[in-house]
C-alpha cells in the first residue's frame, strides 16, 4: 500500500458556525487538523476581542473528548472597529488576523466595509503591529459580472490599498482566478493566498450543467477551467505564497436547496483525501506537505506542527458519509465526483 506521512495540517480559512452546527462539524476538522483560522461571520459577527474570546471558549467546549485543536481567532472588520481593541487582541495572541468582508459580498457580510476610508485607522494600526488582514476579494458593485468580481477587486481595491499601506500583510483568501494567482506571484512580500479544496476540483460547470446544483455553489463562485488549472499549478508548485484554506462552510440542506440558496461547500470531512488525489494526479505528492502543513504556518509566523498524519492509498474507494447530521438539519458533504482512494490512517 502506498503511504504518505506529513506534518499535521492546518486549515487557514474555516467556518465552524455556532451552537448545534458547531457541535456537529468541529470533529471533522479536529480529527485531521491541528489549527484553523476561524471565520468571524456569525450572526451577530465576532467584532471585538471580547466576542472572539467567548467564541473561542465555545469552540473548545464543543471539541470531541481527547481532540487537541487550536482555534486561531479573527475579528470581523467594520467601519466602527476600534484600533485599540484590535491591537490589544493581536498583542495578547488571541487574535491571529482581521477579516475584511466588503459589505454584501457573501454570507453575513452586511456589517462589513462599504467605505474603505473608514477602515484606514484600523488597517494602519495592523500594519504597524504586523497583524495580517484576511481579505474576501470581491467587489460588490452590481454592474460587475459575478465572474469578474475578483479580478476587479484586485485592480480597484486591493492593489490601491497595498500601495497605500505597503507594510500591511494581506492574505488573499480563497483565490479563484488566474488573475489572483498572477497578482500574488507578482508580489515579493506581504501578500499570500489561500486556496480551497473544492476550487482545485470543480469549475463552474459543476454548478450549472445538467441542472442547478446548489451544493457546488460557493463564493467566490467557481470559475472557468483555465482558472482552475492556474489554481492547481500554484497549489502543487510548492511556492510558499500559497497554502490551504478550505473555506469549508456548512449550511443545512434546506438553506441550500431552495429558491435563494446560501453559498458554501462543506469539505472538512474529506479534504485530505481530495487533496492527496489532486496532488497525485499532478505528480506532486511531494508538494502536498508544503501546501497543507508548512507554507501557512510560515506566513502566519508560527511553527509547523510537530505531530504527523499518515495518508494511505487503498485499492477500493474510501466511503465518506454523504451528510453530516446536526441538531439543525442535515449538511451535505462535498462530492468531488470521482472515487477517493486516499484516506487518513
Ligand atoms: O461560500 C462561501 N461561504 N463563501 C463565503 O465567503 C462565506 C461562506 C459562508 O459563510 O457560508
Ligand atoms: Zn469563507
Amino acid at each position: 500500500m502506498k503511504t504518505l506521512t506529513l506534518r499535521r495540517p492546518d486549515d487557514w480559512h474555516l467556518h465552524l458556525r455556532d451552537g448545534d452546527v458547531l457541535k456537529a462539524v468541529i470533529g471533522d476538522t479536529s480529527r485531521h487538523f491541528a489549527r484553523a483560522i476561524i471565520m468571524p461571520n456569525l450572526v451577530p459577527p465576532v467584532v471585538t476581542t471580547s466576542d472572539a474570546r467567548a467564541y473561542r471558549e465555545r469552540i473548545l467546549a464543543a471539541l470531541p473528548a481527547g481532540d487537541r485543536f487550536e482555534p486561531l481567532m479573527t475579528l470581523y472588520l467594520t467601519e466602527h472597529t476600534d484600533p485599540d481593541d484590535v491591537e490589544e487582541g493581536g498583542k495578547s495572541g488571541l487574535i491571529s488576523a482581521v477579516k475584511l468582508y466588503p459589505a454584501g459580498a457573501t454570507t453575513n457580510s452586511h456589517g462589513g466595509v462599504r467605505d474603505f476610508n473608514k477602515a484606514m485607522p484600523v488597517l494602519e494600526r495592523m500594519a504597524k503591529i504586523g497583524l495580517p488582514l484576511c481579505v474576501h476579494g470581491e467587489v460588490t458593485t452590481p454592474e460587475v459580472d459575478i465572474f469578474d468580481r475578483e479580478a476587479v477587486f484586485i485592480e480597484t481595491v486591493l492593489d490601491p490599498l497595498r500601495k497605500r499601506l505597503p507594510e500591511l500583510k494581506v492574505t488573499m483568501e480563497h483565490v479563484t482566478t488566474a488573475d489572483g494567482i498572477d497578482y500574488i506571484k507578482s508580489s515579493e512580500r506581504n501578500l499570500a493566498g489561500s486556496i480551497t479544496t473544492h476550487h482545485l476540483i470543480i469549475n463552474r460547470n459543476a454548478i450549472l450543467v445538467g441542472g442547478i446544483r446548489p451544493h457546488y455553489y460557493c463564493l467566490p463562485v467557481a470559475k472557468r477551467e483555465n482558472h482552475r488549472l492556474a489554481l492547481r499549478a500554484a497549489a502543487t508548485s510548492g511556492d510558499a505564497r500559497f497554502f490551504l484554506g478550505t473555506d469549508s462552510a456548512p449550511h443545512v440542506d434546506p438553506l441550500k436547496e431552495c429558491a435563494c440558496g446560501c453559498a458554501g461547500i462543506y469539505t472538512s470531512v474529506n479534504t485530505m483525501s481530495c487533496l492527496a488525489h489532486v496532488f497525485e494526479d499532478d505528480n506532486a505528492l511531494d508538494k502536498l506537505e508544503a501546501f497543507t502543513s508548512l507554507n501557512g504556518p510560515a506566513w502566519y509566523g508560527l511553527k509547523p506542527n510537530e505531530e504527523t498524519i499518515t495518508l494511505e492509498k487503498r485499492d477500493g474507494p474510501v466511503k465518506f458519509p454523504d451528510k453530516r447530521d446536526s441538531g439543525a438539519g442535515p449538511i451535505t458533504v462535498f462530492d468531488p465526483m470521482f472515487p477517493l482512494h486516499w484516506d487518513v490512517a
